[in-house]
């Protein structure tokens, strides 16, 4: 099994993404860290365990994280997520308590466990960097315990939150560029699975309408009819799952390795991830920015029904 930790701002499709972490056999959901993001901290916490509920999964440890982002002011997406952030729909909240520990410190515990016994884990951010960035700048020892990082956000090409961003690293840019820039000092690879290959893994409604028979499953159906009937189609991608599909089965996703920065400052364009897909080999010294520091694979293709078979059979 190997061995994941989940860092969400759960969002119906960090929903879709938790379901297939917590019931996939060849996934060991270690832990779950929230952070504020679609919508705030307090209903993050709620509709995670409440997913986790419904996978029959109360026993991962689930930590309260970052509230806000590390520099700008919260910014949300109910528009996309429902006021609740779990689409409003008709279903039971958990009344289940969060683990003692702030996100950072058990990402930390949890980490440094890994390191000890070498068994690393897999690191799946689906929501803004913020939890992220200051484990790896408070306790960079805990990396060691890190396989690798493989995050929602970014874009090669165009945005969702703005023309040029993406909702997570736009939502908080400094903590997108603090983890990069730290991945690439403590040698931590990292995937980007961003807007290119995001939307791609769909499931039908009529693959969903087949969902039932379990608690996970109800949830499931729900979801896709709840984000089919927000983005007005008959069917819905399932968004930040489609980076558990990749974990799962890597040879689904098509990635290229690219130099990139996030955009910090620019009238429109903060929080863009800045893809640089120019030939490195021929010369590029006029550039005065130079070569950033930091390689990333960058998603660029994903088999999309692949990755929804898996999701539909792993959720039912
Ligand atoms: C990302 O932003 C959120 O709305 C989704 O949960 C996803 O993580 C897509 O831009
Ligand atoms: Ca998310």
């Amino acid at each position: 099994m190997k061995p994941v930790i989940l860092d969400v701002d759960t969002g119906l499709d960090d929903a879709c993404a938790l379901l297939l972490a917590a019931r996939h056999p060849e996934l060991d959901l270690k832990a779950v860290t929230c952070a504020g993001g679609n919508v705030g901290l307090d209903d993050v916490v709620r509709n995670t365990l409440t997913v986790l509920d419904a996978a029959g999964r109360p026993d991962v440890p689930v930590a309260r994280g970052a509230a806000v982002p590390l520099l700008q002011p919260v910014r949300m997406a109910r528009h996309v997520h429902g006021e609740d952030g779990l689409g409003d729909i008709d279903w039971p909240r958990s009344t289940r308590t969060t683990d003692p520990r702030h996100a950072v410190e058990l990402l930390r515990d949890v980490l440094r466990e890994a390191a000890a016994t070498g068994d690393l884990i897999t690191l799946i951010p689906l929501a803004p960097l913020t939890n992220i960035a200051l484990l790896l700048r408070t306790y960079p020892d805990a990396a060691a315990g890190l396989r690798e990082i493989v995050f929602m956000g970014g874009a090669a090409g165009i945005g969702n939150a703005t023309a040029s961003a993406e909702f997570n690293v736009w939502t908080d840019p400094e903590a997108a560029a603090i983890v990069l820039t730290a991945a690439g000092e403590l040698g931590v690879p990292t995937t980007m699975y961003g807007l290119d290959v995001f939307y791609d893994v769909v499931v039908t409604l009529d693959q969903a309408r087949g969902l039932s028979g379990s608690q996970s499953a109800e949830l499931a159906r729900k979801l896709i009819e709840k984000r089919s009937e927000l983005y007005q189609g008959d069917g819905a991608s399932i968004g930040d799952g489609g980076a558990v599909c990749a974990v799962i089965d890597p040879s689904g996703l098509t990635t290229q390795p690219f130099p990139v920065r996030i955009e910090l400052s620019g009238s429109w364009s903060r929080g863009r991830t800045i893809v640089d897909t120019r030939d490195w080999s021929a010369d590029l010294t006029s550039d005065p920015h130079g070569l950033s520091p930091t390689t990333v694979q960058v998603a660029t293709a994903v088999d999309g029904k692949r990755y929804a078979e898996m999701w539909l059979a792993t959720v039912s």
